[in-house]
This record gives structure tokens, sequence and C-alpha cells, in this order.
């Protein structure tokens, strides 16, 4: 049998953004040993790209804020199909991780009076998203990074997991290679975290680097863990859209958050007519009223572009498809004509540069272009809302890639206090769980031996096809038929051609040797991909009606019967099926802080 080199660890870590941190810090806070696995660099994480803030209602700003007015907003801004108790969870300890982050060294924005600052962002009825610049997802890894190697973390740098192991139903283990040597790697834990993050490079348009190929999804699937809501994915409103190499890339929604405004090519700011019914009343509705609100008028209300992001996505997308759209297809985004130079350089100082350097646009006098851009998995596995494990024994997962928070749309800001609050308590329950193991369990010669083929295979198709093509069919077809306005015939067809893009994919083909070979890199995230992509495409056939980040053409209003049910996708027999559950009961007192308006004491 081909070598492998063998490691044990109590907890494994499958990923080394935000959450995948904070899960090894708190398990090694309970004394467990724990390795963690990042298929990039550690410091290069998705979590960066969460630049606006980290929400958390701390009241600095407006002291009216409190737990109970973030939930609200966050089931509000979710369709209401989020589990409530992780958002009670998520909402009570916010505050107290931000905090926390603050003493271990992060660096926030201040308020006059020196506390951290808040700013807007959509959705949010107060200005919660506690901020660095537009900075904020990396100064968090920072912090989070520097906190967990003073503890002791074993990284695996690039390294890529292809398959979970298994004794019985549980995980025992998981196995993988060296990005760089191309050495094969066995890992022997005794409970593993997941926190690989999301799955934006199944589309052609998105905010995602090049490892978010969906990797955790479709492991912790092909282990038999139910995936939850796997149709809701975020079109961020703001992405780069010219020069083309550039696409997709971030522009944060702290642009609007600081009172940039949306304009289609008439120059007129579109959002004031596309303000949807649940939230009717509750924005301003003249151009005067959100300016005033911005300077701090309590009487005012919000302006329309701080709407969360799946009605500000598609109203762009309106816009656009109705001859109103920026020359190369998207929206105007206007901060130069509403703050100074000198404070848009302050505020937003990455977009300032992201700009200038890429589109050779300076922010401070023109206007940006921007559209949709695929940006974020609202489902993911399916967690336990205290424990966030998973329906495998073993096997736990947190961040992006566990679903049930965010319901049908996140609010921005949200995640970063999401992977605070769920590595964290991710991580206890791994470490809880290892400890009652007192040994490892030996893993499976057979199983390795099929790890190992299934990884050497792509060498052995000497007429196999360029694993880049099939990846750049996958990704082209999934934004033009499983994109931000979705349609039964063209998710049918997505269907049928991801069977196909299957078919090709076991015909996968690698020259050369194993060294940093991204032929064979791509070879092997593609089964993956493939997983990944016919869960979302599955789950968004089966949900007849538009709610959050799914938006059906054929179905464009919410439909009450769908108002009560998560979509579960389950692998059943090797094949990938769609079934109904309904939401778990709201109890009465959280029901009428859900249903309250404006603040809530
Ligand atoms: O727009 C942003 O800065 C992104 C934040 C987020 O996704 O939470």
């Amino acid at each position: 049998m081909e070598r492998y080199e063998t490691f044990e660890y109590d907890v494994l870590v499958v990923g080394a953004g935000g959450s995948g941190l904070r899960a090894a810090i708190a398990a090694m806070e309970q004394g467990a040993r724990v390795g963690m696995v990042s298929k990039s660099l550690l410091g290069k994480a998705h979590t960066v790209m969460a630049e606006g803030g980290v929400a958390a209602a701390l009241g600095n700003v407006r002291p009216e804020d409190n737990w109970k007015v973030h939930f609200r907003d966050t089931l509000k801004g979710g369709g209401m199909l989020n589990n409530w108790k992780m958002v009670q969870n998520y909402a009570q300890e916010a505050p107290e991780r931000v905090l926390e982050l603050e003493r271990w060294g992060a660096v926030f924005d201040r308020t006059p009076d020196g506390r951290i600052n808040q700013r807007n962002f959509g959705g949010h009825f107060f200005p919660r998203l506690a901020h660095v610049g537009d900075r904020t997802g990396l100064e968090m890894i920072r912090t989070l990074q520097d906190q967990a190697v003073k503890m002791g973390v074993n990284v695996h740098m690039e390294t890529t997991i292809t398959r979970l192991l298994q004794e019985g139903s549980a995980v025992n283990g998981a196995f993988g290679f060296d990005r760089r040597s191309g050495k094969f790697l066995a890992f022997k834990a005794k409970a593993i975290v997941i926190a690989t993050g999301g799955l934006g490079r199944i589309y052609k348009i998105t905010s995602n680097s090049w490892e978010c190929t969906g990797d955790g999804f479709a492991l912790a699937s092909m282990v038999g863990a139910d995936l939850i809501d796997m149709e809701f994915i975020q079109f961020h409103p703001t992405g780069m859209i010219w020069p083309t190499g550039v696409m997709g890339i971030l522009v944060t929604e702290g642009v609007r958050g600081e009172g940039g405004v949306l304009k289609n090519n008439q120059g007129k700011r579109f959002m004031f007519d596309n303000v949807p019914d649940r939230y009717k009343g509750e924005f301003a509705e003249t151009e005067e009223e959100a300016d005033r609100w911005l300077e701090g008028d309590r009487e005012a209300r919000r302006p329309p572009e701080l709407l969360t992001r799946d009605v500000v996505a598609r109203a762009i997308r309106m816009e656009v498809n109705e001859g109103r759209g920026s020359p190369h297809g998207g929206a105007y985004l206007d901060i130069a004509s509403r703050r100074s130079a000198d404070y848009i350089k302050k505020k937003l100082p990455s977009m300032y540069h992201q700009f200038m350097k890429l589109a050779n646009l300076d922010i401070t006098k023109e206007p940006m272009e921007v559209g949709p851009t695929s940006h974020y998995m609202m489902g993911g596995i399916k967690v336990d809302p205290d424990s966030q494990a998973t329906t495998v024994p073993g096997l736990f997962a947190a961040g992006e890639v566990a679903g049930g928070l965010h319901g049908a749309n996140r609010l921005g800001g949200n995640s970063l206090s999401d992977l605070l609050v769920f590595g964290r308590r991710a991580g206890l329950a791994a470490a809880e769980f290892a400890s009652k193991k007192s040994s490892w369990s030996s893993l499976d010669d057979s199983e390795i031996a099929q790890c190992l083929s299934e990884a050497l295979a792509p060498f052995s198709r000497a007429q196999g096809e360029n694993p880049f093509a099939i990846m750049q069919d996958l990704r082209n077809s999934m934004q033009k038929n499983a994109g931000i306005m979705r349609v039964e015939d063209e998710l049918n067809e997505q269907l049928d051609i991801i069977r196909k893009l299957k078919v090709r994919a076991h015909n996968a083909a690698a020259a050369g040797g194993r060294e940093y070979n991204p032929g064979w890199h791509t070879a092997l995230d593609l089964p993956l991909m493939l997983e990944v992509a016919e869960a979302v495409v599955l789950a968004a056939a089966a949900r007849k009606e538009s709610r959050g980040g799914h938006a059906r053409l054929d179905y464009p209003e919410p439909d009450p019967a769908f108002a009560t049910v998560n979509h579960l996708v389950r692998r059943k027999q090797g094949v990938l099926a769609v079934e109904t559950a309904p939401l778990p009961v709201m109890p009465g007192e959280l029901k009428e802080i859900a249903d309250a308006k404006g603040a809530v004491s």
C-alpha cells in the first residue's frame, strides 16, 4: 500500500478560519490536544471577507439595543426559517464573545468616549457592527490566530481532507494529503469539528477565494450527516463587476452603512421603490428623511439601501434586467458625493485601495459599479443548537458550513459573531465528547486503501479529461441555472448537467508528480463540489416559493406552506434526496419578541 503518515489528536479541527480557530481555542482550554487542518496558509481565510464588522448588541452607539432586538432582526432577516434556539444562543452570547476578542488584543474603531464603535448594516435596527475600518475579519483572524498559536495548536497547513473516516456510524478520523509535497496523511481523532467555510466557488461570480469549494458540506454528507436549507445562497448585492478579471470581489456593505447610496443609470435611488411588505413603514420614504437618519435624527427612518441583502441584490438585478443598469451590468454605488475624501479613506481604507489598484478608480471622486456576487451559504450541516453536534456521532460543525442560524437570509456582520459563538460551543462540545474516550480507535485498513486509490486515480487516467474544464462547466452552469433568480426548468436542467459532470469527474486526469500539482488538486476537489452543487439544486427545486436568498421566477411570492418547514438533504444508499422537516416550535415569550416592531426592551 502507498505510504502515509498518521497523526493522533483528541480533537481534529478541519478548517482554519474564524470558527475553526475559535473551536480550537475552546477545545484547548478544556485540555484537549488539538490538530488543525488548513487547506491554505494559516491566516488566509474567507473570514477576512467579512469586512464591515461583527454584529453584537453591545449598545455602545444606541443604548436601546439589546439581544432581543438582535434576535428579532436576525429572524426577520432570515424569513423566520432560522432555528430559534440557535438565534437566541447567538444573540445573547455575541456581545461577550466580542469583548473577549478585545481582551485578547483585537483593535476596534472607537466612539468619542472610547468604547467600541458600531456602524449600521442592512437589516439591523440599530448600529450594531463593531468594526475596524473595513478590515474587521482580518483583525479577528489575526487575534484568534495569535491566541490559538500561543496555546499550542498543531497546524497542518496546505492540507486537503478528501474523506472522513468512520467506525460504525461514528467518525474516528480523516484522510488527506499535503498539497506541497503530495504526501498522504491520516488523522486519528476522538472528535472532529468541521469548520471549512462556504461553497462560493461552485459559482462563476463569487467573493470567495479558491479554497471555498464546499468541502465540509460534502465530507459530512458523505458520512451520513444531514444538510439543512441548502437552497439558501446569499448573493451579496455589491461585488465588483469591472474590470472582468476582478469580477465578484466584495465591496463591503460598510459603504452603504457609512452613507453610500445605490443609483441606476438615470441617477435614481431605486431602493425607495423596493421596500417589501414585511418592512413597510420601517424605512425612509424620501432622501431627505434618509439623510436625517444618517445624521442621527431618531425620529427619522433608515435609508432603504440598508434593507437586507436578498432584497437589495434582487433590486439591482431588476434594474439591470429592465435596462436601467450601469454600463457593465450593475448599479452605481456612490459614497463620493456623500462623504468627504478624508472620511472615506479613514472608514473604508481597503475599498479605497481596492478600487484604486484594481479598477483605477478613485471612490472619493466617482461612484463604483457593483452587482451581486455569490458570497455565503445560509444552509449547511444540520447541528444541535447548543452543542453544534451533527447527526453523526463525534462530528461537530461550526461557522458557515453549519446551517440553522441564518434561515433564508443572513444579516451582514452576523457571520463573524456566528463563528465566535458557535466555534466556541463546537470546541467545548467536541472536547467533552473526546474526553469520554480513553484512546483512539484503529483506522480501517480497507477504508484507507480506498481513500488512497481514489486519491491516486487521476494519475492513472492517461486519456482522461482536464479537471479545470469540468470545474468551469460546473461554475458557469450553476451561475446560469441556480443563481440569483431560479426557475423549475433550469433547475432540472442543472440536475441533469451535474449528473453528467459527475461522470466526467470520474474521468478527470492529472499529469506529472504529486508535488504542488493544481490539476490533481482540482480533480480531487471536483467530487466534493459536485456533491454540494447537487444538494443546492435539489433543495432549490423542492422549495416552490421565494424567500430570502432563494428567488423563484415561477413562484415569486413566499408561500405559507413553506413558512414552517426546513429542507433536509440526506444521502440514502448513495443517493441524495430532499425531505421536509417541521421548524422547531418557538416558545410564546420569544414569539412575542420576534413579532415586535421597533425597539424591544
Ligand atoms: O459586506 C461585508 O463587509 C460583508 C460582511 C459579511 O458578510 O458579514
